[in-house]
């Protein structure tokens, strides 16, 4: 046996999308009918393990802060939303298509995977003539705008007049709500509202596993400051989403924060700072903190005709609040927990009860995050010890995500419970009917310790207490 971790990155995709329909965590959308591509359903262990993450942001971003508050928005709204921010207008991507084969490529994608020639002058328009089709070496058409926005129709009919739009980002939510915000909750600047939700972008390309789809769920705030301030806010909201990667389990060596220029931020962004994370895949985007200025309040004002100032109360200045905004992506955060997660260990772990000898899989989720809390596993399935069995299970179901599982050898139970990386394995053995203690084995450390069934509960309670970073 070895305790080494295998540390080649490059080779983990397949097996963690395989570890991830193997064991219930996502499953392809629509498989029975072939799948839908870039399209995803996260199974009992995958949903457990996002509202974790969802959770954890929730508490950290919303409910721990004084200056914090949630809201829930409707995915359809009214089309003069997305009018009014833009997004009708500039909310494209860059599109070729291949003359011959008919593919259809992400400008800027394509050019990383087909660069220019080192002669080709920067400043110069790309001519596309000059670059191929990487699939079939075909002549491409010049790149063209394509809006991403999903359209669909309101009611019965469908004409111009129904056409509503599934939101992009759920940042419009918050902006169109700020006024209703501020008045019911009597809220002062600095303050921010926080929105967990899906999102739709008809991307022109999808990528690697869940990392680019067409439906996606964010986890965003929007900060509203004085114009005056934005630079600090901006630096504290740096500092949180760091402590909330750290959160998740990413190491800082995995992470670069990377200042976006001017030519490839959002049309509404005087600021950007993506958080990149190194997937197997590459180095991109995992987050993104943007500085929004006033400008979607602006426009949501000169739209509707409504006010949408705010005034100081002790000093009586009117200002529109310029905006903070901390953007994550909840499948992102899923991808990047899985991937950290992920350990390999060549030679297998030992076991109390056998020797393992090929290579053994953990997932080391932060114990907060893991999607099963705590295992009970009756040594064997006689009847003797199926009702105290029963009875730690009950107990400690009440209080943690909680598995049971009695068939296989314990040594193999332990290994699929290391599989889902389960914190906690509860094993319950013949002694147990004496001494009223069952064995508890701790996932990373392997150590085992005896403890009173009575003091089960508040055992784990503490040890998760004492693991948790969130
Ligand atoms: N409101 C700002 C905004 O939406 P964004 O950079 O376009 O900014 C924010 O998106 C985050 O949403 C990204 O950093 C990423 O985590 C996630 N995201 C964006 N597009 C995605 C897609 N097609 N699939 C999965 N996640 C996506």
């Amino acid at each position: 046996m070895s305790d080494k971790s295998i540390e080649n990155r490059e080779d983990i995709m397949e097996k963690l999308v395989s570890l991830a329909k193997r064991r219930g965590f996502i499953f392809q959308s629509s498989e029975i009918y072939g799948g839908l591509s870039a399209a995803y359903d996260y199974g009992p262990l995958g949903v457990e393990l996002k509202n974790n993450i969802k959770k954890a942001w929730w508490k950290m971003f919303v409910t721990d802060r004084q200056d914090m508050v949630g809201l829930d928005a409707a995915i359809i709204m009214s089309p003069k939303v997305w009018e009014a921010s833009g997004h009708i207008k500039n909310f494209t991507d860059p599109l070729v298509d291949c003359k011959k084969c008919k593919r259809r490529f992400r400008a800027d994608h394509l050019l990383e995977a087909v660069p220019l020639s080192p002669q080709h002058d920067k400043e110069k328009p790309i001519d596309w003539k000059e670059v191929k089709c990487p699939e079939c070496d075909g002549e491409l058409t010049e790149s063209r705008s394509f809006n991403m926005m999903f359209k669909t129709f309101m009611g019965p009919v469908e004409d111009d007049a129904s056409e509503v739009y599934l939101r992009p980002e759920t940042a419009g939510g918050i902006f169109v709500n700020f006024t209703n915000v501020v008045d019911s909750m009597r809220m002062r600047v600095p303050f921010g509202i926080g929105q967990i939700g899906k999102s739709f972008r008809n991307e022109i390309t999808t990528e690697n596993f869940i990392f680019r789809t067409r439906e996606f769920e964010q986890l965003e705030v929007e900060y509203f400051v004085h114009p005056d301030d934005w630079k600090k806010h901006f630096e504290d909201w740096l500092e949180t989403m760091k402590t909330w990667c750290k959160c998740l389990g990413i190491k800082d060596e995995n992470l670069v924060l990377a200042e976006i220029d001017e030519k490839d931020r959002a049309f509404y962004s005087k600021r950007t700072v993506d958080f990149e994370y190194k997937y197997p895949f590459g180095q991109k985007e995992l987050y993104g903190l943007a500085y929004r200025t006033d400008y979607d309040l602006t426009q949501h004002q000169k739209a509707s005709g409504l006010k949408m100032e705010y005034t100081d109360p002790v000093t009586k200045e009117k200002y529109i609040p310029h905006v903070v905004e901390p953007s994550l992506g909840v499948d992102r955060s899923v991808l990047a927990c899985m991937i950290e997660a992920y350990t390999e260990v060549a030679g297998g772990r030992s076991t109390t009860t056998e020797s393992i000898k090929d290579s053994e899989v953990v997932m080391k989720f932060p114990y907060a995050l893991a999607p099963i809390k705590v295992a009970i596993l009756p040594l064997s399935k006689k009847e003797t010890l199926t009702p105290l069995a029963h009875e730690v299970y009950d107990a400690v179901r009440s209080k943690f995500v909680t598995m049971y599982d009695q068939t296989a050898s314990i040594g193999k139970r332990y290994r699929r419970q290391d599989e889902i990386g389960t914190p906690f394995c509860v094993t319950i053995d013949f002694d147990s009917l004496e001494d009223k203690k069952v064995t508890v084995r701790d996932r990373d450390t392997m150590e085992q310790e005896r403890v009173a069934i009575e003091k089960l509960v508040e055992y784990l309670v503490s040890k998760f207490a004492a693991y948790e970073k969130c």
